[in-house]
């Protein structure tokens, strides 16, 4: 395997806290890499110790078999970092913007307009060439930050959380964007707390939780080695038993329990949740059976992000 990053023993600690634990990470190159876990669990840590902004407490990272401790300059010119949260610029227009960080990276001064014009074309932002940056949507900002990362032709892009905050639209617009940098030969480290939004780009992903990476390796094989292909939230105003003893004969449904303590009698209202396998196509299907069975389903709603079952997967040693 030829790989760009690699991490042996990765650690972090703040004070008690171990932010990143001892994590073995190895990003071949040209793949898409998506970090996905909870909110704290080391993805932006993991990304700035391999950006070289945060020193490890121990272990090591190299890219491009450069290490961060020792070379970090080589480091630095083979990455575009792109930050979770963007920074104020007032009063700079789009284009000074782009030539500003040209000239940090040494782009000299006969190559930076062009270089500009490429870049915004690129990410779709031509005509906002002159527009104040303060005056550009959040999708357009993400835009531009990613412009902005690719001004010295990195090897590698680092983006932490870079579709937070965006309408869907602006969301399939940076995958598009993120696929095309692919075919342009980069390599793309990003992060992400929703599996489902990183399934769609990545080529490779990593579930960390806690500091510990728990699994990592190609889209196809972690999505077939997660049974469970989505959760579903329902409640019902009565029949609570009925409806379990449908859910439960359904070929496709898992785990079908209820929230809280189980009902008594079948009278009473419920809550009610299950997992659907692949088996299912399309879960209206599962309705339909409840409510010819009778079940008066008053709430029926897929949960949003499935993180929550991977990780109760992964803990029950179903991943790994
Ligand atoms: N400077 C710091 N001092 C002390 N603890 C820190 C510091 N920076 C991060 N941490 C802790 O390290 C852990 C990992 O944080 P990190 O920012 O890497 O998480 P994350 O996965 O990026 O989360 P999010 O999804 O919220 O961005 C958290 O428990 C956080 O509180
Ligand atoms: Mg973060």
């Amino acid at each position: 395997m030829d790989a760009l990053v690699q991490t042996q023993a990765l650690t972090k600690r703040y004070d008690n806290l171990v932010a990143l634990d001892s994590m073995n990470l190895s990003v071949e190159r040209n793949s898409i890499f998506g970090f996905v876990g909870p909110n704290g669990a080391g993805k932006t840590t993991s990304i700035r110790i391999i950006c070289t902004l945060l020193q490890p407490s121990s272990g090591e990272a190299w890219i491009d078999g450069h290490s961060v401790r020792d070379e970090p300059d080589r480091v630095r010119n083979r990455i575009g970092y792109m930050p979770d949260f963007f920074g104020v610029y007032e009063d700079m227009k789009v284009w000074e913007y782009m030539d500003f960080f040209a000239r940090c990276y040494d782009v000299p001064a006969s190559k930076r307009p062009g270089l500009t014009d490429e870049l915004l074309e690129l990410v779709d932002l031509g005509e906002k060439k002159n527009a104040y940056v303060e005056s550009l949507s959040r999708g357009m900002k993400q835009r531009l930050c990613l412009a902005r990362t690719l001004v010295h032709d990195p090897a590698l892009l680092v983006l932490d959380e870079p579709a937070s905050g965006l309408d869907p639209r602006a969301r399939v617009e940076m995958r598009e964007l993120l696929k095309e940098l692919r075919t342009m030969g980069k390599t793309i480290i990003l992060s992400s707390h929703i599996l489902a939004e990183l399934a769609d780009v990545c080529t490779h992903i990593g579930i960390i939780e806690r500091g510990r990476l728990l699994a990592s390796g190609r889209v196809e094989e972690m999505i077939g080695r997660l049974s469970v292909r989505k959760r579903v939230r329902m409640r019902v105003s009565s029949k609570p038993l009925t409806a379990h003893r449908v859910l439960s004969g359904f070929p496709g449904v898992v785990d079908a329990s209820f929230e809280g303590s189980a009902p008594e009698t079948d009278e009473q209202p419920a809550a009610l949740a299950f997992g659907l396998t692949e088996e299912v196509q399309d879960e209206s299907a599962v309705l339909t059976q409840l409510v010819s069975s009778g079940v008066p389903v008053r709430a029926f709603a897929e949960e949003s992000g499935d993180l929550e079952d991977v990780f109760l997967q992964i803990t029950k040693g179903q991943v790994q």
